[in-house]
């Protein structure tokens, strides 16, 4: 697995920069493939991120071959403001040109949670076939307390070993959800965690932690199997002594072209860029060591937030 991380001043400029790297991914799966498969993350977040690929990459992404799917969802009856795929279509969807028949979300309400799942994971298989399902691009968030999509601490989805979809309950506002699995999630050719805020410093730093128990923070558990996982984190989010942002933040607007073959390449000046092993123990000129670092075993209570 590769691991980067972007650290970036502001989430309107970690918007600005993943959505190129999306761009990129997406067109590189086209070039590749004729199509792309993305997954999308729910939570306020990836808000910013919709809506600048909606406004700077209408057409310099092929959104006509690329297939929507979804991460996670609240099983809350259709259109209602809480579904994940309300503010996808509202920030993005409606925006661009995707074929509606490729825009894949998950059930309301209408039918049991179960059902629901089941459901889901017919509509991934009808996409994937009988092999695993790798998608080309993942995007998720980060709870406070560990969470990623609707896997939360401790959830039965943990131990999903057969289904890739699962209905959950979980401590948060709607408890009725949707995920998939963590083992869906690390099948993937690319998964973009998007972090912003300092409520979310504590979960980061876990969730970044190799010694993490997926059982205490879910998120640590995505560990994409032979694909690159980037982080994208903003300034508030970001620890001081592990992670710093540089100045030099000039936004390289490269042509999508969509013939890179190799995925997500970090692009560069963008801010503080750590490869897999500086992560844990970068001072702030990005010098690293093995000076020990407190033991993060279980995450506090939540905020509220989901
Ligand atoms: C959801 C999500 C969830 C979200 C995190 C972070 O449906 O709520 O998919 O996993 O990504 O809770 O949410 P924020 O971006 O709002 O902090």
């Amino acid at each position: 697995m590769t691991r980067d991380i972007h650290v970036l001043p502001t989430l309107e400029q970690l918007s600005v920069h993943a959505a190129e790297a999306v761009a990129r991914i997406i067109n590189s799966a086209v070039t590749a493939q004729g199509r792309c498969s993305l997954a999308l993350a729910g939570g306020q977040t990836p808000r910013d991120l919709y809506r600048v690929l909606a406004e700077n990459y209408r057409d310099a992404v092929r959104w006509p071959q690329v297939h929507v799917f979804w991460g996670d969802e609240r099983l809350v009856p259709a259109g209602d403001a809480r579904r994940n795929d309300r503010m996808a279509r509202e920030m993005l969807l409606r925006h661009v040109p995707c074929p509606e028949s490729q825009i894949h979300p998950m059930a309301s309400n209408a039918m049991s949670d179960d059902l629901a799942a089941r459901d889901y994971e017919d509509t991934m298989r009808r996409y994937f076939g009988s092999g695993r399902p790798r998608f080309d691009l993942v995007l998720l968030g980060l709870g406070v307390e560990g969470h990623t999509a609707s896997v939360f601490p401790n959830s039965s989805a943990l131990d999903e070993r057969e289904h890739w979809v699962c209905a959950v309950t979980v401590p948060a506002d709607p408890p009725a959800r949707l995920t998939l699995t963590l083992q869906v999630f690390s099948q993937a050719a690319n998964v973009f965690f998007l972090v912003s805020g300092a409520e979310k410093r504590r979960a980061l730093r876990t969730a970044l932690d190799d010694g993490t128990n997926p059982r205490a923070c879910p998120a640590a558990g995505v560990k994409p199997i032979d694909g690159r996982m980037a982080w994208w984190v903003d300034a508030d989010a970001a620890e001081d002594h592990i992670m710093k942002h540089t100045d030099d933040n000039d936004i390289h607007k490269g042509a999508v072209e969509g013939t890179d073959r190799d995925p997500v390449v970090p692009i560069n000046p963008i801010g503080a860029v750590f490869e897999d092993s500086e992560v844990a123990n970068a001072d702030e000129q990005g010098h690293t060591s093995d000076a020990p670092r407190d033991e993060v075993e279980t995450l506090g209570e939540r905020n509220g937030r989901s």
